[in-house]
């Protein structure tokens, strides 16, 4: 007897490195980090439906792990993520990635995507859509320190969400500099390359660091900040792997995705276990207050959540409708009497 060919939904729409750079280059960059952000600040606003809880980490001396699930109850999503710092000097990435999505009701997942590409994409969304809420009004210069793989993403948004036009760079590494610099050629960026990080920041009223170095660095210290800025933090994302002094966390309001893991991942880990912090879905809901003045210092100490990559399939599976930029991915054994697994199995001898 012929095998039963598979259900429609045990083939899963895959979605390739490959065709994830053809679909940014299909919708544009810049409309697709602005859509992104959107379906964030979305899912920021329906919180309260989501089951949250700190990433899965599986930490080395070399680096980290991780799992990143959640769920709004219909659909369920998780990531799986990576952060070496020390690979780019083997050539490889510090952080790769991919993910899924599943109905609740089945379980059955309906979207499996890289990663890599997604992940960049939406950290810079959530950078840009916080600013967006916190930094001084009128921003229009930022300071990037670290230029490495998130930096060129993170710049476009904060152009796209927030207007800025100049940007400030520092690395220490030049050539990671010089690489950004030919990239945001033709962005319409002021774009100026500096030699220190105090030289970066200056006249910048955004200030992102986006570092990757397995320790407590510290790539901005206290006399380096002055008032009305909003600091972008996202490369201290793991225990022991921060970025700032602490003494800016004391004079700063600390805007953060959600504490339980924040406190144990981000900038704060270096703050008493009571530091007081403001998360972002209740500035984006109204229920708190974002910047109250213009002398104030907002820091967004951003590890990134899994609602964010959630957010970010969910865009991704509703703009691949039409496209073809996916393969059906036979990933589901589904047998045609769903009890007869085994048999199915022996049906497949050659
Ligand atoms: N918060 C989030 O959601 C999120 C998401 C993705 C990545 N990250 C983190 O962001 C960081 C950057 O990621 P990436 O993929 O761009 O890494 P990357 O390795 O490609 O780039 C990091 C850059 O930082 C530079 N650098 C290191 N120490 C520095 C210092 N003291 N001063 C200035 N520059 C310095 C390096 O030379 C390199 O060019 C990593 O730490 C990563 O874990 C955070």
């Amino acid at each position: 007897m012929a095998n039963p060919s598979p259900s429609k939904l045990a083939y899963v729409p895959f979605v390739s490195v490959e065709n994830m750079m053809k679909l940014v280059h299909h919708i544009g960059i810049e409309t697709m980090l602005k859509g992104i952000a959107d379906y964030i600040e979305d899912d920021f606003r329906r919180w309260d439906l989501f089951d949250k809880t700190p990433r899965v980490a599986s930490h080395s001396e070399e680096g980290v792990i991780e799992l990143m699930p959640t769920s709004d109850g219909d659909v369920y999503g998780f990531k799986y993520v990576n952060g070496h710092p020390k690979n780019t000097k083997e050539g490889l990435q510090t952080v790769t990635a991919f993910g899924l999505l599943a109905k609740v009701d089945t379980g059955y997942p309906v979207l499996f995507s890289e990663m890599t590409v997604l992940t960049a994409l939406r950290t810079a969304a959530t950078s840009a859509m916080v600013a967006k809420h916190l930094a001084p009004k009128g921003a229009h210069t930022m300071a990037m320190i670290g230029n490495g793989a998130q930096s060129e993403f993170q710049a476009l948004a904060m152009r796209v969400i927030c207007g800025i036009e100049t940007l400030r760079m520092y690395d220490v590494d030049r050539a990671a500099t010089e690489k950004a610099v030919r990239n945001l050629d033709g962005f319409g960026f002021t774009l100026e390359p500096c030699s220190t990080p105090e030289a970066a920041i200056e006249g910048a009223q955004i200030i992102t660091t986006c570092t990757a170095d397995k320790q407590y660095a510290t790539i901005l210290t206290d006399n380096m900040v002055g008032a009305g800025v909003h600091i972008n933090a996202i490369g201290g994302d793991c225990p022991g792997k921060t970025e700032l002094h602490h003494d800016i966390l004391a004079r700063s309001d600390v805007f953060v995705e959600y504490p339980p893991q924040t406190r144990v991942e981000g900038e704060i880990q270096q703050m008493p276990e009571d530091f007081p912090v403001t998360e972002m879905w209740q500035v984006i809901n109204g229920t708190a207050p974002g910047r109250r003045d213009a002398r104030q210092i907002t820091l967004f100490d951003g590890v990134g959540f899994a609602i964010e990559d959630f957010s970010a399939l969910r865009y991704v599976r509703d703009q691949l409708k039409g496209t073809g930029l996916y393969q059906e991915l036979d990933m589901i054994a589904d047998p045609d009497d769903p009890r007869d697994l085994f048999g199915m199995v022996l049906r497949a001898k050659p």
